[in-house]
């Protein structure tokens, strides 16, 4: 299988010694939808973190054939579309529009891809025609879809979300695994939602105090219910 995402065997701990990731070696391809679940703490953020180099702790990552390192971080971030768990990490301009257009803009793209790409990223979350809205004023549904847009339209190769679907409402929450579903990205959610784990991520990677206790397809992993108790995940 080729691999778009290679970790081998990473560990990290956090500057007050708290060991948060325990070699962890994780192995995903092109077009993967992958659900990463664990309990409260277990290691998701952290994990995800690591993907575009905000974090770095031992052992190794490679997307796309790139190490994860300071020195080629510019790539790398364009390569892994990072979407926060807090959408107010995410969106910091005066419009939708600047927030969407803030990462092309960065790469150096010239004004109108620029235009077109905003507008391809707004219609694959289904927030056409909403480029003039003041992100701070949407709702939370409405913020957590534009800040998939902000990451899709840099066209990265693959997409990280932390806990989507938290604090959604149920009509909110439909609509967000709709957009997942329909995305024809790779993708890495870290949740610790299993109806979402299961309408629409195939593999499932199971976190637990650091470690991948589980990695196999979502359907098997999810049918086992003394091994889910067994990991917090109900
Ligand atoms: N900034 C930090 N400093 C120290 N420990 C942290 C920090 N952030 C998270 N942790 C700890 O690392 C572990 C993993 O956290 P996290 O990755 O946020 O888990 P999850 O996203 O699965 O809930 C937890 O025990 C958490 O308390
Ligand atoms: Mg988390």
């Amino acid at each position: 299988m080729s691999c778009l995402l290679t970790i081998t065997d990473l560990s990290y701990a956090y500057p007050d010694g708290h060991s948060a990731l325990k070699e962890i070696s994780l192995h995903i391809g092109p077009g993967e939808k992958v659900g990463l679940v664990g309990s409260n703490g277990a290691g998701k953020s952290t994990l995800l973190l690591h993907l575009n180099g905000i974090l770095q702790g031992s052992g190794e990552i490679e997307v796309d054939g790139n190490l994860v390192v300071p020195e080629n971080l510019g790539s790398i971030r364009s390569a892994v579309g990072l979407v926060f768990q807090d959408p107010d990490d995410q969106l910091f301009s005066p419009t939708v529009f600047e927030d969407v257009a803030f990462g092309p803009l960065y790469m150096g793209l010239p004004e109108e891809e620029v235009r077109r790409r905003v507008a391809a990223a707004l219609e694959s979350v289904g927030m056409e025609g909403r480029s003039r809205r003041v992100p701070h004023r949407m709702s939370l549904g409405e913020k957590k879809l534009v800040s998939i847009a902000t990451v899709l339209a840099m066209k990265p190769r693959m997409l990280a979300l932390d806990e989507p679907t938290a604090a959604l409402d149920a009509r909110s929450r439909r609509r967000l695994t709709r957009v997942l579903q329909q995305l024809e990205e790779t993708i890495v959610v870290a949740t610790h939602d299993l109806s979402l784990v299961s309408e629409v991520l195939e593999r499932t990677v199971v976190l637990d105090d650091g470690r991948i206790v589980a990695d196999g397809p979502t359907r098997s992993i999810l049918s086992d219910s003394q091994f889910l108790r067994d990991h917090g995940l109900v």
